[in-house]
């Protein structure tokens, strides 16, 4: 099976896993940015990676319209977030937020906790963390979550994970 993994990354965790998933698979590699149809259509597998922004997958209407185009390859995703993979409920969330019913079941989807880096971070997106931390600390009767996430976001953080990558690859290796 001809595999490529295109990710998009801001601040260097989804590029990571990227590179582990392609250390693990030798297969190819691009970016979000790089990529186009006529490329897609080579493959018989499009491993997706991105970050969760606000809630949801980074991107990933693009790919999913290219993918649906072409009408060859598969679709995998993964998705890097701050949230640890404990917190279930918000990770279901975000992939209730960024699938359909129908593409829950259809494209498999993984989850890689990775965290946050405020050194790297684009000035708009730095704002956003500011603004929520902001929300979180006025916010009175937090739930447990809330007050998890208010202690995170206030400096970087790095919970990733070569491991993480192992549930996707096997999902390809059992493809083959
Ligand atoms: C503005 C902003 C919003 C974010 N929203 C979420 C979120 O809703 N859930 C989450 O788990 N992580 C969230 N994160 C954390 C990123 O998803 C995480 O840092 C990601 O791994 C970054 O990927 P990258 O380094 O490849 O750009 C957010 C980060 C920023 C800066």
């Amino acid at each position: 099976m001809k595999a490529i993994v295109v990710y998009k990354s801001k601040t260097g965790f989804t590029k990571r896993y990227a590179e582990w998933i392609v250390e693990e698979l030798q297969c190819d590699i691009t970016t979000y940015e790089n990529i186009f149809r006529e490329m897609i259509a080579e493959y018989d597998l499009v491993i997706y990676g991105s970050r969760i922004h606000a809630g949801r997958v980074d991107g990933l209407k693009k790919i999913k319209d290219l993918v649906e185009k072409v009408n060859r390859p598969k679709l995998m995703v993964f998705a890097t977030g701050g949230t640890p993979s404990a917190v279930e409920g918000a990770i279901r969330g975000i992939w209730k937020a960024s699938f359909s019913e129908e593409e829950l079941q259809e494209i498999p989807h993984f989850y890689m906790q990775s965290g946050l880096n405020y050194e790297k971070m684009g000035r708009g997106d730095r704002l956003i963390m500011k603004t929520l931390a902001k929300v979180l600390n006025r916010k009175k009767d937090k739930t447990s979550d809330e007050v998890g996430c208010e202690e995170a976001i206030g400096d970087s953080y790095d919970i990733s994970s070569r491991e993480y990558v192992l549930p996707l690859v096997q999902c390809v290796q059992e493809m083959k």
